[in-house]
C-alpha cells in the first residue's frame, strides 16, 4: 500500500489547520455579524456555540479524517460503503464551491487595500469619505472583479504547484506577527476617545437582542470560523501523523481561531463609536473601520499596508483548504488529472465570484428571497449547510461508529489519556444534533407554530 503523505511536524499540523480556520471570517465576518446582531448578546452566543457545538464537531471531523484518511466524499464512502451518508461529502464539496462564491471577492478586496496603503492613498482622510470611496470601490464593475480574479489566479496557482510546503513555513513567520499587529490595533483602538461605548456594546450583553435569527447567525458563526461541518478538516486530519494530538489539536485551533476573533472586536467597535460609524453597516464594516484606527498611528501607511497583506495571507490559506476540497472531489470522484480538476473548480468559482461581486452594484435589483446573490451564498453556507453537515456528521458517527474504535482514535490507542470521553460522547451524539435541529426548527418558526397550539 501507497503510504500517505502526513503533515511533517506537530507544529505543521497546527499551523495548517489554523491557517484553514484563521480568515476573512474571523476579521471581517464576525465583526460585521456582532455588529448586525446587536452586539455582546450575539457574542455569548457565539462563543456557546463554539463550545457546545465547535468543538465537538471538530474532534469528530478529525476522528473520521484520520481514521478513513479519505477525502470528504470518500470518507463515508469507506466508512459507510453504499449508504446515503456521503450526502455529507456532497453537502460539504457544494459548500466550499458556495463559500468560494463570496469569499473571493472579500478576499480581492484586501488586495485593493494593499495597493492603497502602498500608495499612500489611504492618508488623511475622513471617516465619511472612507465609508463613500469604499461603497463606490465595492458597487463598480471592473476593480472588484479584476481583484477577485487575480485572487483566485493565486489561490489557483497554489493548488497546481503544491507550494504548501512554502506557505507552511511562511506561516510559521507571518502568523506570529498578524497577532502582534492585531494587539497593536487592541491598543490604539481602546485608548481612542469614546472607546467604552465599543467595549461596552462588545462585552455588555442586552438579552432582549437574542431572538432566534440571532441565534441562527452565532451558530453559523462559530461553524464558519472554525471551518467545520463541511469536511475540510476531515481532507486536513486525514493528512494527520498517528501520533497527533487529536484532542489537544482541537482545542488549540479552537481557541487560537476565538482569540483572533475576539481581538478583532476589540479592534473595530471601539474604533466604530469613536468614529461614529454604523455598527450595523454589515459586510463593508471592517473596511470602512479600520483605515480611521491605521491613519491615528504614527507610520500609518505602513501598518496598514503589512496589515493588509497578512489579512489577504490568512484569505489565502483559507481559499486554499476551500478550494482542496473541491479539487480534491472532482479529482477522486471524476478520475481527472488533478492540474484539470483545479482548473474546473477554478473557472466554477470565476463565475460564482464574479455574479456575486456584481450583486453589491449593478445586479442589486436581483435578489434571491430577498438577499443580494452575496448574501444569499453566506446565509446557505454558514446559516444552513454547515449546521446541517455539522449535524449530520454527529449523527453519523453517534449510531454507525463502534465506541470503543471512536475512543482508540482519539487517544492514539490508548496512548493519551482522555478524560472528558463520555462528556464529549455524550455532546456529539446527543446535545449537537439536538441543539443543530432546535435551532433550525426555531427558526423555521415551526416550534412557536407548536407551542401555541398549548396557549
Ligand atoms: N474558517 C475560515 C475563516 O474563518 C473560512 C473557511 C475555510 C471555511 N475553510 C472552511 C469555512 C470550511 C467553512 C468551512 O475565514
Amino acid at each position: 500500500m501507497k503510504k500517505r503523505v502526513t503533515f511533517g511536524s506537530r507544529i505543521g499540523v497546527i499551523l495548517a489547520t489554523v491557517g484553514c480556520a484563521v480568515g476573512l471570517g474571523n476579521i471581517w465576518r464576525f465583526p460585521y455579524m456582532l455588529g448586525v446582531n446587536g452586539g455582546a448578546a450575539f457574542l455569548l452566543i457565539y462563543i456557546g456555540c463554539i463550545i457546545i457545538l465547535g468543538l465537538p464537531v471538530m474532534l469528530t471531523e478529525f476522528f473520521i479524517g484520520r481514521h478513513s484518511r479519505k477525502n470528504a466524499a470518500g470518507a463515508f464512502k469507506v466508512m459507510a460503503p453504499g449508504t446515503v451518508w456521503s450526502v455529507i461529502g456532497y453537502n460539504g464539496v457544494l459548500a466550499a464551491f458556495l463559500i468560494l462564491g463570496f469569499y473571493f471577492v472579500v478576499a480581492g478586496w484586501t488586495l485593493e487595500y494593499i495597493v492603497q496603503a502602498a500608495s499612500g492613498s489611504l492618508n488623511g482622510k475622513s471617516a465619511t469619505e472612507f465609508a463613500t470611496e469604499f461603497s463606490d470601490f465595492s458597487s463598480s464593475v471592473f476593480r472588484p472583479i479584476m481583484w477577485t480574479v487575480i485572487f483566485i489566479a493565486f489561490t489557483h496557482f497554489v493548488i497546481i504547484s503544491g507550494v504548501k510546503n512554502g506557505i507552511e513555513r511562511a506561516s510559521k513567520v507571518l502568523m506570529p506577527v498578524l497577532f502582534l499587529i492585531l494587539i497593536i490595533l487592541c491598543v490604539r483602538s481602546v485608548t481612542l476617545p469614546n472607546a467604552e461605548a465599543g467595549l461596552s456594546f462588545l462585552f455588555n450583553p442586552d438579552f432582549s437582542k437574542i431572538n432566534s435569527s440571532v441565534i441562527l447567525s452565532g451558530m453559523g458563526q462559530a461553524f464558519f470560523s472554525l471551518s467545520v461541518g463541511m469536511g475540510c478538516l476531515i481532507t486536513y486530519s486525514s493528512y494527520f501523523g498517528k501520533e497527533t494530538n487529536l484532542q489537544r489539536t482541537a482545542l488549540e485551533v479552537t481557541v487560537l481561531d476565538s482569540l483572533v476573533a475576539l481581538l478583532a472586536g476589540v479592534i473595530i467597535f471601539p474604533a466604530v463609536f469613536s468614529f461614529g460609524i454604523e455598527p450595523t453597516a454589515g459586510p463593508e464594516l471592517v473596511f470602512i473601520t479600520l483605515p480611521n484606527v491605521f491613519s491615528q498611528l504614527p507610520f500609518g501607511s505602513l501598518w496598514s499596508f503589512i496589515f493588509y497583506v497578512l489579512l489577504a495571507l490568512a484569505a489565502l490559506t483559507s481559499t486554499i483548504s476551500l478550494h482542496e476540497v473541491a479539487t480534491a472531489y472532482v479529482h477522486e470522484e471524476y478520475h481527472m488529472i488533478r492540474s484539470r480538476a483545479a482548473l474546473i473548480v477554478s473557472l466554477d468559482t470565476v463565475v460564482f465570484a464574479v455574479i456575486s461581486s456584481l450583486s453589491l452594484g449593478i445586479l442589486k435589483e436581483y435578489t434571491i428571497f430577498g438577499l443580494t446573490f452575496f448574501d444569499f451564498l453566506d446565509y446557505v453556507t454558514a446559516k444552513i449547510m454547515l449546521p446541517f453537515g455539522g449535524m449530520l456528521i454527529c449523527i453519523f458517527v453517534g449510531t454507525r461508529v463502534d465506541r470503543k474504535i471512536l475512543k482508540a482514535e482519539l487517544t492514539n490507542e490508548g496512548t493519551v489519556p482522555f478524560y472528558f470521553f463520555n462528556t464529549y460522547s455524550f455532546f456529539m451524539k446527543y446535545i449537537a444534533p439536538v441543539a443543530i435541529g432546535l435551532v433550525f426548527l426555531n427558526e423555521l418558526g415551526l416550534i412557536n407554530l407548536i407551542t401555541s397550539q398549548f396557549k
